[in-house]
């Protein structure tokens, strides 16, 4: 068993350097599968559900050649259209771009339903819709999605989204690169990720409009060429750094960013009473006195990220007064709470809205991460607290944050990966 063992309460400084996003690389790599030739896609963040979506691009036939340490060169000319394996397709949320790029490509795909963080209910109906729109049969059969375009070959269509989705609006803009005529999606989101995914295709030939707005334009292309396309920072690993500076003190020089992308959280950092200065590239995020309490609310993007809500939880515990936490986006993505409360925190929940009484001090514990951007959170807390906080299931973590540990040792904090043999192991071992 791999565990986290922080000791808190030091506050952090220097500079943390953002990996490439995890959200837009797990769409870009399934993306190359619509290029005839060679990709090659730069600034790739090193954490396993990269790893992962290679691995099922691999499986299909595409060759991935590693050029460095952050750039791969994939090449999908000898990809077979066949069923995307069980074991990898459901460790990853994202494998459902698999329906969109093989669909666009082949007219057909097999994909089993995606996996990813427990955060309740995760439907795909809206990109079922797309694809149905663009005339696709789809059905869920031993297991599989099958999804065929009737005619060979899908047709451009209107698709006005009835619930704001991201997934929902790059699996169709995925579906729609390789589409007869013209597809409009409407209703669309505008994560940076849906712009980034809208800039690889079109860097590779597509004719894609408005990525970023809520109503984006695919007029379909017979053929995608090879070229070279470099991902967008981490808006999220960005922001999960800003927010350690501002519950563990210090500052930190977060480097290679892209402001405008952060500014939500920004903004709510600086409400809080934490310095935040822009210095091109870079923020310099700087916290000295007491934390202000604050209310947050989550919602799509240039909304406050449900991607930070667990985080900002973490900055709030420790503000001076009551903050009240709405999340407008997942229907439970507070199943980290009862760990906080190990640590000291003081929170109640409330169906989708957590009231928060800051306390003065966390103190440290044993603590499991349960998702992803809940384990984030708990490092966060964990660098504030005092004494020794210990983290397992650190594998959630280690989905999307490249080198967290060096990166945070980097500027000062006290965090160590452990690995000590699971109870069934040493029992074994001791029999
Ligand atoms: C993406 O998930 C991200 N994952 C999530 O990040 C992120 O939380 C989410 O977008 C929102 O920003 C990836 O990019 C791989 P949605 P996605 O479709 O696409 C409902 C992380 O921590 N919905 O935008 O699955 C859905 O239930 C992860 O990095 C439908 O009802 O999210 C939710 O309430 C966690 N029907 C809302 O829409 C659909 O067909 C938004 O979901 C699709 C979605």
């Amino acid at each position: 068993m791999t565990k986290y063992v922080i000791t808190g309460g030091k506050p952090l400084y220097g500079t943390i350097d953002i990996s490439g996003a995890k959200n837009a690389a797990v769409a870009i790599i399934p993306a190359a599968l619509l290029v005839d030739g060679v990709c090659r896609i730069e600034n790739i963040p090193q954490i396993s559900d990269v790893t992962l979506i290679l691995n099922i691009l691999q499986d299909l036939g595409a060759e991935v050649r590693t050029v460095n340490r952050t750039t791969v060169d994939i090449d999908c000319s000898h990809v077979r259209n066949q069923p995307v394996p069980h074991q990898l397709a459901r460790k990853i949320r994202a494998s459902y771009y698999l329906i969109g790029a093989l669909l666009s490509r082949f007219g057909s795909a097999q994909v089993p339903p995606p996996g990813g963080c427990d955060l309740g209910g995760r439907p795909i109906d809206q990109h079922i819709k797309g694809f149905t729109a663009m005339g696709a049969d789809v059905d869920v059969r031993g297991g599989y999605i099958h999804a065929t375009a009737r005619d060979g070959r899908l047709k451009g269509s209107q698709v006005y989204l009835d619930i704001v989705s991201v997934g929902a609006t790059m699996n169709i803009m995925l579906a729609a690169t390789l589409a007869d005529g013209l597809t409009i999606i409407e209703n669309a989101a505008k994560e940076p990720h849906i712009v980034d995914l809208a800039n690889f295709l079109n860097s590779m030939g597509a004719d894609i409009m408005g990525a970023g707005t809520d109503v984006i334009k695919v007029r379909g292309v017979d053929r995608l060429a090879g070229g070279t396309y470099s991902i967008i920072p981490d808006q999220i690993e960005a922001g999960t750094y800003m927010a350690a500076v501002a519950a563990a003190g210090g500052q930190v020089r977060i480097h290679n960013i892209i402001p405008k992308h952060l500014e939500c959280i920004t903004a709510k950092l600086q409400e809080m009473g934490v310095s935040v200065v822009e210095d091109g590239d870079d923020l310099v995020v700087s916290r000295r006195g007491a934390l202000s309490r604050a209310n947050v609310k989550t919602m799509p993007y240039p909304g406050f990220p449900t991607d930070m809500q667990p985080q900002i939880a973490a900055v709030l515990c420790l503000a001076q007064g009551t903050s009240v936490l709405t999340e407008g986006v997942w229907d439970n993505r507070y199943r980290y709470v009862d760990e906080f409360r190990r640590l000291g925190a003081q929170i109640q929940v409330d169906g989708k809205v957590a009231v928060i009484e800051g306390v003065s001090q966390l103190t440290g514990a044993p603590v499991r991460a349960c998702d992803l951007r809940a384990g984030a959170a708990l490092v966060i807390a964990g660098l504030a607290a005092h004494g020794v906080t210990e983290i397992d299931s650190i594998y959630h973590i280690e989905r999307g944050y490249e080198d967290i540990v060096r990166k945070l040792t980097g500027v000062g904090a006290d965090i160590r990966v452990v690995i000590t043999p699971d109870q069934e192991e040493a029992q074994a071992n001791a029999g």
